[in-house]
């Protein structure tokens, strides 16, 4: 037996390997899945953006070592989509970094900012890394409940002030993962008072702000004022332009937190292989017209899957934004009991909400990333099956 670091026992196993398990298990036994499982585009990755990595591919200086913290091209065009997307203005020098995907970034901040035993303010349901990465930094992850009585969104007002002090970050994820929550303008400067009151990095995720329907248009936290005196901003390429694979995202924003991950990233990767961040700079600063349209997709696709579920007896709304549904259980069902049955009964994965934290028990999550004919299927199976709210 080799001896672990403590640090491990912290982690529970990822929770798409067990998923990606029982899948290959159904699968091998001739079960025609219907699959909600992994948030992963199955659109392509738009055309111009592989005609850029072509034409860069062989260059001799695209085999040399990136700098850790990027080409000053990808981060000057970083800068000039956030400037047209959002109007606010980044320093390509110095609030600017390029990550390895974004969930990289993300895991490398706490490294920069987290001591044995500092608080972490961590929602629940979330992205999994907010709180693994808390833990095998060492710190104490404090969670904000999000709830159907809370629209998804923490209530600030709930952390008590000895909390607040003792916290070096707060992450917030709007639109949301695994909710599919947005939140308005008001949310944020909030956040942006709380973490200026009490010293807190606030971190904001906005992997899903491209990818929003009805009109609806995400907010950064850098477009409130003076949040850049307290807030670092993950973003991604992975969803907005069907990259996920690629591996490219940014942390923009407050200087220093910038430059603290850049030192961290420095010292463990030599960042993202420069044809991808060409490749990427060109799906930022081109049309984009393909995010349009994949929305329109996914818009669509949405529709069929809410409204097929009402039809069985679910009141559900239509999320504003990202490719996730949040779908309560039928009563007497747990999380697990109830996706082990939707994936018996009837082949359809979809993702046990308590897998996101212990506020998201009660649900289970369906992402869109299939034809719509397969949507219409799986409601189909699911009204065969008896399966209904
Ligand atoms: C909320 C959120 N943040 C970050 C990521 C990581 O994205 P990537 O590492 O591909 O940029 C994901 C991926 O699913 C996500 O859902």
């Amino acid at each position: 037996m080799l001896r672990k670091s403590k640090r491990l026992d912290k982690i529970p196993p990822y929770l798409f390997v067990k998923i990606e398990e029982k899948k290959a298990e159904l699968i091998k036994k001739g079960v025609d899945i219907i699959d909600f499982g992994i948030g992963d585009p199955d659109l392509p990755t738009p055309a111009a953006i592989f005609k850029k990595m072509h034409e860069v591919l062989e260059k001799v200086e695209s085999a040399n070592y990136p700098t850790s913290k990027g080409e000053l091209s990808f981060r000057k065009a970083v800068a000039d989509w956030y400037e047209k997307r959002f109007n606010v203005a980044l320093d390509p020098a110095t609030e600017v970094c390029a990550l390895i995907g974004s969930k990289e970034g993300l895991a490398h901040l706490f490294l920069a900012f987290v001591d044995a035993g500092d608080v972490v303010l961590v929602p629940d349901p979330a992205y999994p890394v907010y709180k693994i990465g808390t833990l095998l930094a060492g710190g104490e992850p404090y969670i904000l409940p999000l709830t159907k009585e809370n629209n998804f969104i923490p209530d600030l007002d709930k952390i008590p002030a000895d909390v607040a002090q003792k916290a070096k970050l707060m992450f917030i994820n709007y639109p949301s993962n695994p909710t599919g929550a947005v939140a308005d303008r008001s949310f944020f400067e909030k956040c942006v008072a709380f973490c200026k009151k009490y010293n807190i990095l606030l971190v904001s995720d906005l992997a899903y702000s491209e990818m929003a329907y009805d009109g609806f248009k995400p907010t950064s936290v850098l477009e409130i004022p003076g949040a850049k005196d307290i807030a670092i901003e993950f973003h991604s390429l992975s969803k907005t332009y069907n990259m996920t694979g690629w591996r490219i995202g940014m942390a923009v924003g407050n200087s220093e937190a910038v430059q603290a991950l850049a030192t961290i990233k420095s010292n463990v990767d030599s960042g993202a292989f420069k044809a991808i961040q060409s490749a990427a700079a060109e799906a930022l600063s081109g049309p984009q017209d393909s995010v349009r349209e994949n929305n329109k997709i996914f818009e669509e696709r949405r529709n069929v899957l809410i409204d097929g579920l009402n039809s069985l007896g679910w009141k559900l709304e239509r999320p504003k934004a990202t490719f996730y549904m949040w779908v309560p259980i039928p009563k007497g069902e747990t999380s697990a009991s109830f996706a082990e049955k939707l994936l018996e009964k009837c082949g359809i994965l979809v993702v046990p909400g308590n897998g996101y934290g212990t506020y998201g028990e009660g649900y289970v999550r369906f992402t869109i990333t299939l034809p719509k004919e397969r949507i219409i299927t799986a409601i189909e199976r699911m009204k065969k099956a008896g399966l209904a709210y």
